[in-house]
């Protein structure tokens, strides 16, 4: 999710919400494989005589649940590109991915009404300006419904550069069910550049907040005392690990902490063992 400045976990169920011309559906390609998302107009195509088809809204949606409810269920990641505006359908998606132990994200299109009524009367086949201002009062009441149904992250996009920001004040940490692949395995974050700036304990504290809202199981740290060619020069910045884990080890995470590799013979092996048992405790 690069430009979007809120990274999203993954997998994850990712639904998207917004009016017509919002952005909904160039957001999705722009950062999802075509696979992934379930578009109800891209199966109005499929199923009617073209993507604007409401003769087909029907089979269209029906064909959607279930295409969600399989992918979901396999945890895969699964991008809902509907309006987005019907809570029994958000409920039921929520549902899906909570009982398959997926994160689960909504995306606010929050694009102001004047850019979406341009977008939209740009377009081939522009929606109703009626129909569209609906959908707009539709989007400003779901936006305020969305922080109490339960999601583990809502996030705004307003349709600018870098434009997304977390609605809730900090996204929740994913449950501990949630930090196993769909494959079952355990993702950790390696950190191996270090551009932190003016402040070195700032940037590791908010590098590791947010690889556990994010969702990882866990954080490692090379051990080296100098950085290494394989990543950048080798004046660099580059921790002492069992220092910086200490520092996180003090943040709430439900992050595992460690190092990639510790040379044995860095240290005499008592103090790598205290530092250790003294991060765990
Ligand atoms: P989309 O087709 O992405 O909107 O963009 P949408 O939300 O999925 O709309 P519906 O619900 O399927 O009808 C609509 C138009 O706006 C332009 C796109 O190129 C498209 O023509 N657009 C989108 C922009 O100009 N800028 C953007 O940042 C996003
Ligand atoms: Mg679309």
């Amino acid at each position: 999710m690069p430009s979007t400045g809120q990274r999203l976990p993954d997998p994850a169920l990712v639904v998207l919400v917004g009016a017509s011309g919002s952005g909904k559906s160039t957001w999705a390609e722009q950062r999802y494989r075509r696979e992934e998302t379930v578009s109800s107009d891209a199966l109005r195509g499929v199923l009617g005589s073209g993507p604007h088809d409401l003769d087909a809204s029907d089979d269209a949606f029906s064909v959607l649940e279930t295409v969600v409810a399989a992918r979901v269920g396999r945890g895969l990641t699964t991008v809902v590109d509907t309006l987005g505006l019907d809570q029994e359908r958000r409920e039921r998606w929520l549902g899906l991915a909570r009982a398959a132990g997926l994160p689960a994200a909504a995306v606010l299109f929050d694009v102001p009404e004047r850019e979406c009524r341009r977008r939209n009367a740009a377009r081939d086949r522009p929606v109703p300006a009626l129909v569209l201002g609906g959908q707009l009062r539709r989007v400003s009441e779901v936006a305020a419904a969305l922080a109490d149904e339960g999601w583990d992250l809502v996030v705004e996009y307003d349709g600018g550069e870098a434009a997304a920001t977390a609605t809730a004040a900090t996204p929740r940490p994913a449950p501990e069910a949630d930090r196993r692949s769909s494959q079952g395995l355990r993702i950790m974050l390696q950190l191996s550049r270090f551009p932190w700036g003016e402040d070195p304990a700032a940037w590791l504290r908010e590098v590791a907040l947010a690889a556990d809202a994010a969702g990882f199981a866990g954080l490692a740290l090379m051990d080296h005392l100098i950085q290494i060619p394989q990543v950048d020069r080798a004046w660099e910045p580059i921790p002492e690990p069992w220092v910086s884990l200490g520092l996180l080890a003090g943040l709430d995470t439900r992050l595992q902490l460690g190092t990639l590799v510790t040379p044995a013979t860095f240290r005499p092996a008592g103090i790598t063992a205290k530092a250790a048992a003294t991060g765990r405790g």
